[in-house]
């Protein structure tokens, strides 16, 4: 194949991670150009401002990779593409209310793309995708309207984005970049490109699909954990046990990696690719794909009804939340981050309302008519009073000094996060308690000794 030589790299998506992205190469000296539908993105980038806040470095990064020509933005993908030897594609898949994967938003870009395509270009797919994906569905697209065939006139790769939003530049430079192509060509063309801008190890893999697994080997692995964990929590309570204490001992022991138990899983990654990794399933016989999958299957389950299972906790101090009022502290997916997506809240503040509680909400990350956007109340001040149960779901900074004694009438703070100070609390005269702590079976056992002995006592009799 004749290589196409450009040295401009086009970056597919100026989000979290594509904006990081085209900050390091173009740090290594490449041209790059930034490709966003979104118009308003691609003007701040062009006056040299980051549209993203995450990541501390972009604050200052920006600008002067735009002054000195190496960094710039369109919204024309397909004109980029042109120019460009090297494509990387960040854009997001979803998935929506039924688990279904939703490849809109990245087809959309790879037909932009497909417009463009050059003989020799480098196409390199990072977005997160079910097994399959870059081989059959882009390439079919890709060569469909190019004319041009992958792996013969187009290299076509895959590398999972293996960073997290918040310490992306680090984590490119730690983690090991894992590269998959559509064949030997291919594969040798993508590691070529990141030899030149990343300083991590390049892990090379037989195909795309070996490298999509990769991805989603890693994130259901943690899905499966937590589950684990959530279970061992829920056997921990009703045993009386702390399972933290149990968890943290297993842990010294070097094949023992279990993981925190909460209120539950939230996020963009975590609880969605294990149903990417069930979405490679649909190409297989029905009864063979039924017997496959079924512990992420089953982790999905288990992590999702924590919340019901938080709710039981909190009503064994409560007694039913009917009439009662609730506040949930933070609604986004994760501490100090700003988003939602498939936050945990989301799944906590259905099971409370489902079982007639007034809840209420309080983010710092957000204003109040953000919250109500989202479809949350917000506490007004007014009610601080009728508050009978505190839930920490997010667990944001600020809430290691959050004022607990404005609710008067609270009877139990439940620490869905392991994160605040016990004694604190309840030196405040609210029971604490957290996932797995035993508190409640410590409790009904305290209860029960005395009926056992009157027991033995009218035995005797
Ligand atoms: N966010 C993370 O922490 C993280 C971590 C690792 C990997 N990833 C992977 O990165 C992908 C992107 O995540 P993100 O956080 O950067 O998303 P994001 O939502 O922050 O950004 C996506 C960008 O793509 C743009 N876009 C949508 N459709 C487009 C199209 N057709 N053409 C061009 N641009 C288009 C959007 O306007 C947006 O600016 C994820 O789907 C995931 O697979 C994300």
């Amino acid at each position: 194949m004749q290589t196409n030589f450009s040295s401009i790299v086009a970056v597919v998506g100026m989000g979290k991670i594509g904006l990081p992205l085209a900050v390091q190469y173009a740090q290594h000296g490449r041209q790059v150009i930034g490709c966003d539908i979104d118009a308003t993105v691609v003007e701040k980038i062009n006056t040299g401002q980051s549209p993203i806040q995450e990541e501390p470095e972009l604050a200052t990064g920006v600008a002067p990779l735009v002054q000195k020509g190496l960094l710039s933005a369109t919204v024309d993908t397909t004109e980029a593409v042109k120019s460009a030897g090297v494509v990387v594609v960040i854009v997001p898949v979803v998935i929506d209310d039924q688990h279904r994967v939703n490849f809109q938003g990245i087809d959309a870009a790879t037909k932009a793309i497909g417009f463009g395509l050059q003989p020799g270009t480098l196409v390199i797919y990072e977005t997160t995708l079910p097994v399959g994906t870059t081989a059959r569905r882009f390439g079919q697209i890709l060569e469909h309207i190019s004319n041009l065939q992958a792996g013969h006139d187009f290299y076509l790769a895959y590398s999972p984005e293996r960073v997290s939003s918040g310490h992306i530049f680090r984590d490119l430079r730690v983690y090991p970049k894992i590269v998959g192509g559509v064949n030997e060509q291919s594969l040798d063309a993508a590691a070529a490109f990141y030899r030149s801008v990343l300083d991590s190890a390049i892990i090379t893999m037989a195909s795309t699909d070996e490298a999509e697994f990769v991805k989603l080997i890693e994130t259901t692995y943690r899905d499966v954990n937590i589950a684990l964990a959530n279970e061992y929590a829920c056997f921990a309570d009703a045993q009386g046990l702390d399972v933290a204490a149990a968890i943290a001992a297993a842990n010294t022991q070097p094949y023992s990696h279990i993981h925190s138990p909460g209120v539950g899983v939230g996020g963009h990654c975590i609880p969605v690719y294990p149903y990417f990794l069930l979405k490679g399933l649909e190409e297989l016989t029905q009864n063979t794909g039924e017997r496959m999958l079924l512990l992420p299957r089953t982790a999905r389950s288990v992590n999702d009804a924590m919340a019901e299972y938080t709710v039981s906790r909190i009503e064994a101090v409560t007694g039913s939340l009917a009439q009662r009022s609730v506040l949930m502290l933070g609604v986004a997916y994760r501490g100090n981050v700003r988003e939602t997506a498939f936050s945990s809240a989301r799944l906590l503040h259905s099971a409370l309302l489902a079982h007639g509680a007034n809840v209420y909400v309080d983010d710092p990350l957000f204003s109040a008519a953000e919250l109500c956007a989202l479809g949350y109340t917000p506490l007004p001040e007014e009610h601080e009073h009728e508050i009978r149960a505190v839930l920490l779901q997010a667990n944001h900074s600020t809430y290691q000094s959050f004022d607990f004694s404005r609710f008067p009438h609270c009877q139990v703070v439940m620490d869905g996060r392991c994160a605040l100070d016990r004694a604190y609390i309840e030196a405040l005269g609210m029971h604490y308690m957290t996932i797995g702590d035993g508190n409640r079976c410590k409790q009904r056992k305290q209860q029960v000794v005395p009926l056992a002995v009157s027991g033995e006592a009218a035995i005797g009799g």
